[in-house]
């Protein structure tokens, strides 16, 4: 079958389609997926770049991708819950397990595989498995009971803008903060009830911070003795005033996924694809996530 696959840490010219052996029966406990297809996210850049070498012992060559949606085509003997024919979405822990998605069959266990939104085309449920589960398992890890209020960083990127969209349907109050102008109208559009840019924070008001912009000022917009989570591990902010701060690291979550997929054909969240590659231009894609500016997901269809 045919994989973009990283021959050795580096650019994005690293990356290219190869021919690499078909996984074709699959475990007890696992499904083969026919992939509609992966996600780009910045994992994915930063894993191509060797920066989680030191954490990882999945080495090049190798595939890359956490983010697949397609059509289940075998199942193993021990799964009861899902059928060939499925149309499925899952995310997987690439940089733990080495099992990439950017491959036109993936083997993956079916704990973390879900239904797919029925709602979306099988190519577009790819945008929802690991933004959703981060958005969704960090704002967890907040805590926040309903009528609180939560600053919600770089809240039209992928994570972001899910994230926003959750803590809405959680009751929570939301303040937006985006980098540009521009993106105002997108971040009220996602369900903020304020929007506000990074120089010009509120000060000691929210009684949470779901940081995902890697700007760790933005602690001060908590309240003494607030919550702050962030998911950008190597920009923690330093705790002050009381406030507790934590870093959730996205966990592989079938259930969780799940439920997301629920929300989305009830109407209630909502994705956004910005654009699709071949995987031929696999490189390109990591190209225009890494120059900003990216609005919604960028796909690889094989
Ligand atoms: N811990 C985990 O498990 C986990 C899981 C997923 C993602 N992450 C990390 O979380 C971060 C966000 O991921 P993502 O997929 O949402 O990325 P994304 O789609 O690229 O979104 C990031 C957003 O943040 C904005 N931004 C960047 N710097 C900013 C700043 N200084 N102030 C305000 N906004 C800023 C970006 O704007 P521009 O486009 O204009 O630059 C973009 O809108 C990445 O660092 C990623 O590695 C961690």
């Amino acid at each position: 079958m045919r994989a973009v696959v990283l021959t050795t840490f580096g650019g994005p010219e690293q990356l290219s389609v190869r021919d690499v052996p078909e996984p074709v029966t699959p475990a007890p406990d696992a499904v083969l997926i026919r992939t509609a297809a992966a996600a780009v996210n910045p994992v994915d850049l930063q894993t191509r770049a060797g920066l989680h070498a030191g954490h990882s012992t999945v080495r090049p060559p190798m595939v890359l991708g956490w983010d697949v949606a397609g059509t289940v085509t075998a199942v193993g003997s021990d799964v009861t819950d899902l059928r060939v024919g499925d149309q499925v979405v899952a995310m997987s822990a690439q940089m733990a397990t080495g099992r990439g998605t950017y491959a036109e069959t993936v083997a993956l266990p079916a704990g973390i595989v879900a239904p797919a939104p029925a709602s979306l085309t099988p190519a577009h449920a790819a945008a929802l498995p690991l933004a959703g589960l981060t958005a969704r398992q960090a704002l967890d890890a907040l805590a926040l009971p309903e009528g609180a209020s939560v600053l919600i960083t770089g809240a039209v990127g992928s994570v972001g803008g899910l994230a926003v969209q959750l803590a809405r349907l959680r009751g929570l109050s939301v303040v937006a903060q985006v980098r540009s102008r521009r993106d105002e109208d997108e971040a009220l559009a996602l369900g903020a009830d304020r929007v506000v840019d990074p120089e010009d924070l509120p000060e000691a008001e929210v009684d949470g911070l779901l940081e995902t912009a890697g700007d760790p000022r933005a602690i001060r917009a908590v309240r003494d003795g607030g919550r702050a989570v962030t998911i950008v591990p190597s920009r923690v902010p330093a705790g002050e005033r009381g406030i507790q701060v934590a870093v959730s690291h996205v966990e592989q979550d079938g259930p969780g996924l799940h439920a997301l997929a629920r929300l989305v054909d009830a109407g209630q969240v909502r994705l956004r694809i910005a654009q699709e590659f071949p995987f031929e231009t696999a490189a390109e894609a990591h190209r225009a996530l890494a120059a900003g500016g990216v609005r919604g997901k960028l796909l690889l269809l094989p």
